[in-house]
């Protein structure tokens, strides 16, 4: 049995669905019996929980044999707050997971967390890593790019196509890496299928780097209409995001982790990763082109 921490995200479900489509029994946990209902439909167990509640997460772990932690409070505000979630909350499932006696415990990290990030939430997910690797348990972290649904899509394409028009915080002419959804969750699949996986860190992304400008101009290209794009200066965003702080603090975060990238280029190479886990990876273009003609 493969506890997946949350069900509903967008990774957590693309994994869960993978696991059910290959045979595996799969406990899904979700903080409403709602948000559990397509997989439950699909065969999963599901089962109620929370990262702020630790009982609820031992209860979670009871008989699992593999956790795959894939949830964020980075917008939870004040109320579910990311620091409670992002990191005392993991660190609470790697115990509950260790009591438990889980013998494979995959944690969803990021490619640019880092203890010294200037964005709290990358600081949490670095102490997260360093918390699971001193634990004791078989782990693998993945260290994904950004989601093409939601940096490229969300953010950037789905804007241009509902509205014509989008606003891109900062220049957006530095190089990134993007990634699908589905690719990485037939990363977590492959991992749990194979114990050499145990004690890596594994970096995933798509073949190729996009500035966000050129994210834009491929939904531009793709729609074939004349479309809007213009850029928030840095200094703008910089001031937005101190004023959201204390409303809104997931969104200032955002708003200073969109500042970052904007001024690093943050480009990856995945090819030493395919080589390990020969798996095809969807291109931006492919994605782009699938969004606007669905
Ligand atoms: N998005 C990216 O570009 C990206 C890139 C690299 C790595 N990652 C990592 O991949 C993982 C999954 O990200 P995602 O984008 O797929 O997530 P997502 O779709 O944004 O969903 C976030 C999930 O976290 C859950 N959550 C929030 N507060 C919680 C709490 N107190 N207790 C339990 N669950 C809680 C939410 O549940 P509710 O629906 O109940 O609120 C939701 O299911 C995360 O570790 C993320 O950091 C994401």
């Amino acid at each position: 049995m493969i506890l997946i921490v949350t069900a509903n995200s967008r990774l957590g479900n693309a994994t869960a669905r993978q696991l059910l489509e290959n045979g595996r029994s799969v406990r899904g946990l979700v903080r409403s019996q709602e948000k559990g209902a397509d997989l439950a439909a699909l065969g999963a167990e599901i089962v109620i929980g929370d990262l702020r509640d630790p009982e609820s997460l031992r209860r979670a772990c009871a008989g699992v044999t593999a956790v795959v932690a894939a949830a964020h409070a980075l917008l939870g505000g004040w109320g579910n707050k990311s620091s409670a979630v992002d990191e005392k909350g993991h660190c609470d499932l790697i115990d509950a997971a260790k009591a438990a006696g889980v013998e494979h415990f995959i944690y969803t990290s990021g490619l640019d967390v880092d203890p010294n990030h200037p964005v709290p939430f990358l600081r949490h997910k670095a102490a997260v890593e360093q918390y699971l690797q001193r634990s004791g348990l078989d782990y693998t972290i993945i260290r994904p790019s950004a989601f093409m649904e939601t940096h490229a899509h969300q953010l950037i394409g789905q804007p241009l196509l509902e509205k014509g028009k989008v606003s891109i915080l900062g220049q957006g002419d530095s190089p990134r890496n993007f990634v699908a959804v589905p690719d990485v969750a037939r990363l977590i699949a492959h991992v749990l299928d194979n114990p050499q996986a145990k004690g890596e860190i594994i970096e995933i992304g798509a073949p190729g780097n996009y500035t966000n400008n050129q994210v834009a101009q491929l939904y531009a290209q793709a729609i074939g209409q004349e479309v809007k794009i213009g850029n928030v200066p840095r200094p703008m965003v910089r001031i937005l995001s101190a004023v959201m702080w204390p409303f809104q603090p997931g969104l200032s975060q955002v708003m200073r982790w969109a500042l970052h990238t904007d001024s690093h280029d943050a480009s990856f190479d995945p090819a030493p990763t395919l080589q390990q886990y020969p798996i095809e990876m969807k291109s931006l273009e492919t994605f782009v082109a699938e969004q606007v003609n669905s």
